[in-house]
């Protein structure tokens, strides 16, 4: 009498488990169809978006929009020059030229050539973000004096707020006659 209950209870359970492990790998192929196929149709609609598209910071003009990903002049940020700082902060000085433009043969040319953007930003003592940021555009008769760069420099006191202009031109050439000889571009690509 008990071997005949182990028979049938073993035969149900050969009889059961693989309908159960059936229901169970049903389910679960369900469950897969279930998550892709919004996924599928999304990718169906939506265009290819690309990864990094380049906005400007808020306020700024749009042809200095992704300047981080243009080429650094210096290697290491710049710090805050001690006594007064004409651009108060530590700073990265960017061009929107490669390395082999402005520096053929591994040596820096001077003039900039026309259409040279240089971009300078700068993170306020003691802050944690961008608050100022330098702008010199080399433009073709704009300025024949000071080597065709027109200066603007933007300011913001906080890291969602919009950068306003404080000040160009004659402001700025003071100071950069300096490095006249280097085209008024005091950093050097390093
Ligand atoms: C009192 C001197 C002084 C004045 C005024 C000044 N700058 Fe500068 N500027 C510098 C110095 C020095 C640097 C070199 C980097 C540093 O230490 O900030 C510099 C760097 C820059 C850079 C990065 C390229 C470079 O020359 O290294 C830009 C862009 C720039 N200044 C724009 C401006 C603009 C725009 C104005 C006017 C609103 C201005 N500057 C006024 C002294 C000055």
């Amino acid at each position: 009498m008990k071997t005949q209950t182990h028979r049938l209870l073993r035969n149900l359970a050969i009889m059961v488990i693989p309908f159960l492990l059936l229901i169970a790998c049903t389910s679960e192929k369900q469950l897969e169809e279930l998550v892709q196929t919004p996924q599928e149709e999304a990718t169906a609609e939506d265009p290819v978006v690309p990864e990094e598209v380049a906005v400007p910071l808020p306020g700024l003009p749009e042809d200095v929009a992704g300047y981080t990903q243009w080429l650094k002049l210096n290697a290491e940020p710049i710090p805050p020059v001690p006594g007064g700082d004409p651009h108060n902060g530590t700073k990265n000085v960017y061009v929107n030229k490669t390395r082999e433009i402005i520096a053929p043969d591994g040596e820096q040319q001077f003039p900039y050539p026309d259409g040279s953007i240089v971009v300078k930003e700068a993170t306020r003592p003691g802050k944690d973000f961008i608050g100022l940021i330098a702008i010199m555009r080399k433009k073709a008769g704009v300025d024949p004096d000071h080597n065709d760069w027109e200066f603007i420099e933007y300011v913001r006191n906080a890291s969602d707020a919009e950068f306003k202009v404080i000040a160009k031109d004659g402001v700025c050439w003071g100071c950069h006659t300096q490095v006249q000889d280097i085209d008024y571009v005091f950093t050097e690509l390093e």
